[in-house]
């Protein structure tokens, strides 16, 4: 099968570290011979029709800061998506809000080529889930995006896939590792968030412009494509009631836990109602889940509540995803 990386960043690289790991395994386990034709970043593209050499990609990334040192072609992604053959399109680009781009442009591009298209990037999803799939649907390719919500939780699989029988009415999550790594902090030492915040940073947990977590568009984001894919919700970043943790006091915090409570950034989506929004979690509830990790209850009317915990982020986690996306594209028979 045939695969082209659009983005070579912490989880385009990680991706070429977890196959090159992988390699043997997959042809064991699923008969899956994997060869990635193009890696392209902002600065260019190297194509091989006989898979690119992934050791020395990663090299050349880690020694210039850029792929085009592979040596490769002034192409970009885009460019390479419209020339390059190939079976599936993985896109790793950043994450834009605003206005979804590259990332939107490049999975049009991929499915209107009839290439499938797997992706981490949530920004294109928030924006235009339906357009997408519908784009999909009509050219009959896959489109498979398990990692663009909570990392390596296998969440929107296990909701279509394994409970599709099922009608998913309302789901609750805490999406986004950073705000719940200082919230818990913020618990467990009494400090301010301005003080854990900058310790976050220092550690590389929290970005230098901290504002996309912790005043919850990244929660946002992720819920819009839960909303959508799971619960047929038709719905858009800019329909989320957003409010995030800037607010939340030491003083606050102390009087939550002495009622035996603690504060968590929620996203809950139901009766098509998206809200992202600081709330009182019970110590001993489901969703009281501590540092980095993320957590989603899903309430399905058949199977009663579902709760899934698992790490939101990290290249390696999320790589789990995206390889899963890819094997369901391989085993669906799409790419013989
Ligand atoms: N990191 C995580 O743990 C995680 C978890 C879940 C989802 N995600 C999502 O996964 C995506 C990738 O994340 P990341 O951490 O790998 O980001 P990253 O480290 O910033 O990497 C992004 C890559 O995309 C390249 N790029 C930017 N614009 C491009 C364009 N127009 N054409 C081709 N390549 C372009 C960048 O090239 P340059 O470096 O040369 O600019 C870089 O190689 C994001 O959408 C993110 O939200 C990340």
């Amino acid at each position: 099968m045939r695969v082209q990386l659009i983005g070579f960043g912490n989880i385009g690289q990680g991706l070429a570290r977890v196959l090159l790991e992988k390699e043997k395994y997959l042809e064991k386990r699923h008969g899956l011979k994997l060869r990635v034709v193009s890696i392209s970043d902002i600065s260019g593209t190297v194509v091989d029709e006989e898979g690119v050499d992934l050791k020395r990609a990663l090299e050349v990334v880690e020694r210039e800061k850029k792929i085009i040192g592979y040596p490769g072609e002034e192409m970009s992604g885009l460019e390479a998506i419209k020339t390059v053959d190939a079976e599936v399109v993985i896109e790793v680009t950043p994450s834009n809000i605003k206005t979804g781009e590259p990332g939107l442009s490049h999975m049009l591009a991929a499915m209107k080529r009839g290439k499938h298209v797997v992706t981490s990037n949530k920004g294109p999803l928030a924006l235009e889930f339906k357009k997408l799939k519908e784009t999909a649907e009509k050219k009959g390719v896959a489109f498979r995006f398990e990692a663009s919500v909570g990392g390596a939780m296998p969440l929107v699989n296990l909701a279509t896939e394994m409970l599709s029988g099922d009608e998913i009415y309302a789901i609750e999550g805490i999406l986004n590792g950073t705000t719940n790594y200082i919230l818990s902090r913020m618990t467990k030492e009494e400090s301010p968030l301005e003080l854990v915040l900058r310790e976050a940073q220092e550690l590389g947990i929290a970005e230098t412009d901290p504002s996309y977590d912790i005043d919850g568009v990244d929660t946002a984001s992720k819920l819009v494509i839960l909303a959508n894919a799971i619960m047929g919700v038709d719905a858009s970043y800019r329909d989320v009631k957003i409010q995030g943790i800037r607010k939340i006091t030491p003083e606050a915090i102390k009087l939550a836990k002495e009622d035996g409570y603690v504060i968590k950034l929620v996203g809950e989506v139901k009766n098509s109602h998206l809200e992202v929004a600081p709330r009182l979690v019970p110590v001993n509830h489901p969703l009281n889940v501590d540092g980095v990790l993320n957590v989603a209850l899903l309430r399905a009317d058949i199977a009663g509540d579902i709760t899934i915990v698992g790490k939101g982020a990290g290249a390696r986690e999320t790589n789990s995803a995206i390889l899963s996306d890819v094997i369901s594209i391989w085993k669906n028979g799409a790419c013989l």
